[in-house]
């Protein structure tokens, strides 16, 4: 299955939830390849730092922030891997478009932020568009940095309903240290030391229902 993690807006989790969902799959026994769509190419570096630390299993990963050549690789390799996670870049990119053509799933982290929540239009309008060209592209809405209380969180999921294109997942990974700590050495939130059994517990339901979804 081709699931791209994608929001125009920056700063918002893709590379990091993109990566936890890439090594939480690899680590359950799949056979799964990332592909970084953006020109910064943070997915792969941390991928690269995964593999020169000598982890297990290692993740394969290729950088193609040009449309016409991710879709193609795409389409040429797809049938090599069980899955594979784009990470799609900011900004309304030729990469972003081309991501949404071929994938089965896209997730979209956004922060409980009021300009996170209005950026929310211009990746429904991609998602709109992408449909308008063909059928089945699921697309799913997760908080990302969320907050460990107050009410920010529940008003940002109640202002999705603006954004019909987009599903809310149920889904709130909070803002925490180790969620950053784990991405920046290429491991999911499951192999960094010491653990954070919380920042485990949200990542795996993520993990679940991202994977239960398709
Ligand atoms: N759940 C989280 N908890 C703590 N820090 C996070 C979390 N998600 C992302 N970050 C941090 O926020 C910054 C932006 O995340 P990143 O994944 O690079 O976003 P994007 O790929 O959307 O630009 C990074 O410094 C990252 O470590
Ligand atoms: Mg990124």
């Amino acid at each position: 299955m081709i699931i791209t993690v994608g929001n125009t807006k920056g700063g918002v989790g893709k590379t990091t939830i993109a990566l936890n969902l890439a090594i939480a799959r690899a680590l359950a026994g799949k056979d799964v390849w990332v592909v970084d769509g953006d020109r910064q190419g943070t997915a792969q570096t941390a991928l690269t730092i995964r593999a020169e630390s000598g982890r297990t299993p290692m993740v394969a990963c290729s950088v193609y922030s040009d449309g016409a050549t991710l879709r193609s690789q795409v389409q040429q390799q797809k049938d090599k891997y069980d899955d594979i996670v784009i990470d799609a870049g900011g900004r309304d990119s030729t990469a972003l478009r081309a991501a949404l053509a071929l994938s089965d799933l896209l997730v979209v982290p956004f922060s409980p932020r009021s300009l996170d929540v209005w950026a929310l239009a211009d990746i429904s309008n991609l998602i709109a568009e992408a449909r308008s060209m063909r059928d089945g592209l699921r697309a799913v809405a997760i908080l990302n940095n969320a907050d460990t209380q107050g009410s920010d969180n529940k008003e940002a999921v109640e202002a999705l309903a603006d954004y019909p294109e987009l599903e809310f997942l149920d889904i709130a990974v909070c803002r925490r240290k180790a969620i950053a700590n784990a991405a920046g050495q290429g491991l999911a939130i499951k192999e960094l030391a010491p653990k954070d059994q919380k920042a485990i517990a949200e990542v795996e339901s993520l993990y679940n229902r991202v994977f239960a979804s398709i």
